[in-house]
Order: C-alpha cells, then structure tokens, then sequence
C-alpha cells in the first residue's frame, strides 16, 4: 500500500479552489484499495499568520467538517490535528538540527512571504521543515499538492538524506504529486482564487449569502442583447469547472447568441453550485452544529495516527543517543 499524505492548514473556510484543487482530488486517491492517506488539518503552520485563537479553532473544525463533508474514509485513513500528534514537533527540532541554513534563506515562499508580510517571524522561515517533519514522521510515498508546494517535498527529501546517510536508512523519501490537471480555480475577480486575495466563493454558506457572493463575480459592461465572450468570462470560466460537456457547451451558444446577460449566467451558477454540492453542504453544516460528533472523529484518528509517529520518533531518538 502506498502512504499518501497531505495536509491543509487552518487559516480560513475552505473554499472552492481548496475543494476543487485539494480537497476532492486527495479524497479520490484516499478510496482507491492501494492507498492508505494521511490526511491533516496544519493547526500548527496556521499560527506563522493567523494569532486569534477562537478564529483558529474554528477554521480547524471548519477544514476538518470539509475533509468529512466530501467523503473521506476516517476509518480506513488517518484524519488528524497536526497538533495533537506532539511527536512532529519533537521530530522538527531534530531536523532543524540537519537543515542547512542557506536552503531555508533561498525557499521560494520563503521570500515571497517576507516580502508581503509585516510580521516576517521564524516560524515562517522554519516552516518547511515542520512540513519535512509532517511528511517523513509517517513514512509517506506521496505528497498531492500545488505547484507551489514542489520546493517543500524537495526540502523534505533533501533533509531525510543528510539524516539517512549519517545514521542509517530511517525516513523514506517522499515524492510529491503535482497533477496538472487538477482545476486553477478563478475567484471572483478573475485572479485565481485565494485567501490572500480576497476574492473567494465559500460553497458552505447559506444560500441566500452564496447566491450574494456569487453576483459579486466581476464581468464586464457589454449589454444583454449583444453577444459575449465566454472564454474571457469569469462566470463561465467557475461554471465550466463544474458542469457537464452539454451544460458548457449550452452556456457557450447562449453568450454567443447575445439577449443573455451576466445575471442569467450567475444564476445558473448559483443552481449548479447548489445541486453539485447539495449533500457535502448539508453533511458540512450537521458537523458544524455538532462538534463532539466531529471532535470523536479527530481524537479517534489522532490516537491512531500517534501509534505510527511514535514508533518512527522512537527510532529517531534511539539514534540520537536520546533514548
Ligand atoms: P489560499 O491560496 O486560499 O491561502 P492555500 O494556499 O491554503 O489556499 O491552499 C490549500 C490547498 O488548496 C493547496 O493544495 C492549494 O494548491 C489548493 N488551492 C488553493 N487555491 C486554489 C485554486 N484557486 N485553485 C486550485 N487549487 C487551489
Ligand atoms: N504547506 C502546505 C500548504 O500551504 C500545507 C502543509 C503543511 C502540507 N504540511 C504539509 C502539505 C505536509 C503537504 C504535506 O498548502
């Protein structure tokens, strides 16, 4: 069995670019007979920017409800709090001892973020080894994630070697899974959609909040009667995501034919959001309204995954002479 692993951190709702992009792709590869996932909410990556705690804590079960909502096996996986497997961060001062200064100074978010950030703190800079500790504490084999994210798994490989090489084979090495045909989702003003810039559609609001934000995607100023274009629309561009080829191609000769408005577009969006998502909506608020159901279902993942931690952190410290 291949160990798939991959986490979300808890700085926000997740929305539509989350599910499309992270969520819904690592919940299919979790069901697949040759996989077993580890799949965590990075509680502890959040507080490099998030501080408020309620908000904190709500975001975690918010992301946990959403790995839930959209049919993720609890029992066959391991679904965690990355915090509450204390072990990572044992591990992560470890191999904070193996990391080579000059790789964290040149990582790509590194530099991105204290370049767009006020409070520049050391957790941001040593954020990629905790995400080293994350993945090589529990051995994985793959490592779905953005673009984005490719420096981190290579950081990760890079810190499990010098540490095999030293004191014998011990971590696996982890290769990251970047599929390109997972969706880019646009937000609602045409960038891609994302936290940091605002422009995010929440699929787990109340309808009539949803069908509000939904209006709010920004489109251009061509009048009912006249023809538009599709390809450059952004209504068109989220509904394409989600609909089937008959549906797209429906929408497609209504904006060519003219006599069909942005406002006719949205609403069909909003209908197919609502259908598309109907149940993970519904299953998503039922957690929400009862967080002991959904507090058992993290700490009986926890327990199970603290088994695996221990016995790699136990090796470690073996090693180490701590132990
Ligand atoms: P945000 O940009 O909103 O802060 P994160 O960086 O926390 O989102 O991303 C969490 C996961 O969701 C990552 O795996 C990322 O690749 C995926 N993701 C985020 N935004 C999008 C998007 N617009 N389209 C596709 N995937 C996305
Ligand atoms: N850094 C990842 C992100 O921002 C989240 C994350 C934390 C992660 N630890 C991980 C992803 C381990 C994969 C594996 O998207």
């Amino acid at each position: 069995m291949k160990r798939v692993l991959t986490g979300i951190q808890s700085t926000g709702i997740p929305h539509l670019g989350n599910i499309l992009g992270a969520i819904r792709p690592a919940i299919a590869m979790a069901n697949q007979p040759e996989n077993v996932s580890f799949l965590f909410i990075a509680d502890l990556h959040s507080l490099t920017t998030v501080k408020d705690a309620s908000a904190r804590m709500h975001n975690t079960y918010a992301v946990a409800a959403a790995w839930v909502a959209f049919g993720l096996d609890t029992e066959k996986n391991f679904f965690y709090r990355q915090s509450r497997v204390p072990a990572v961060t044992e591990l992560t001062w470890y191999l904070n001892c193996f990391t080579p200064f000059p790789m964290l100074a040149n990582a790509h978010s590194f530099k991105d973020k204290s370049d767009r950030l006020s409070d520049v703190n050391a957790g941001l800079f040593t954020y990629p080894v905790l995400m080293a500790a994350d993945i090589i504490l529990y051995q994985a084999d793959l490592v779905p994630v953005g673009k984005d994210q490719v420096q981190h798994i290579e950081i990760a490989r890079d810190i499990a070697t010098a540490f095999n090489n030293r004191y014998g084979h011990t971590f696996n090495l982890p290769e990251a899974r970047v599929d390109d045909r997972v969706m880019l989702v646009p937000g609602l003003d045409g960038k891609k959609m994302s936290k940091s810039y605002n422009n995010t559609i929440d699929i787990f609001l109340p309808e009539k909040e949803l069908d509000k934000v939904i209006k709010s995607i920004v489109t251009d100023s061509t009048p009912i009667e006249l023809p538009k274009n599709p390809d450059t629309c952004t209504v068109f561009s989220i509904y394409s995501l989600l609909a089937s080829t008959e549906q797209q191609q429906q929408m497609r000769s209504n904006y060519l034919k003219g006599g069909y408005g942005y406002g006719h577009a949205k609403k069909e969006l909003f209908g197919l959001i609502l259908d598309t998502f109907r149940e993970p909506r519904a299953r998503y608020v039922e957690l929400m309204e009862n967080l002991p159901m959904l507090e058992e279902l993290l700490c009986k993942g926890e327990e199970k995954t603290s088994k695996v931690a221990m016995a790699t952190l136990h090796e470690v410290r073996r090693k180490l002479g701590y132990e």
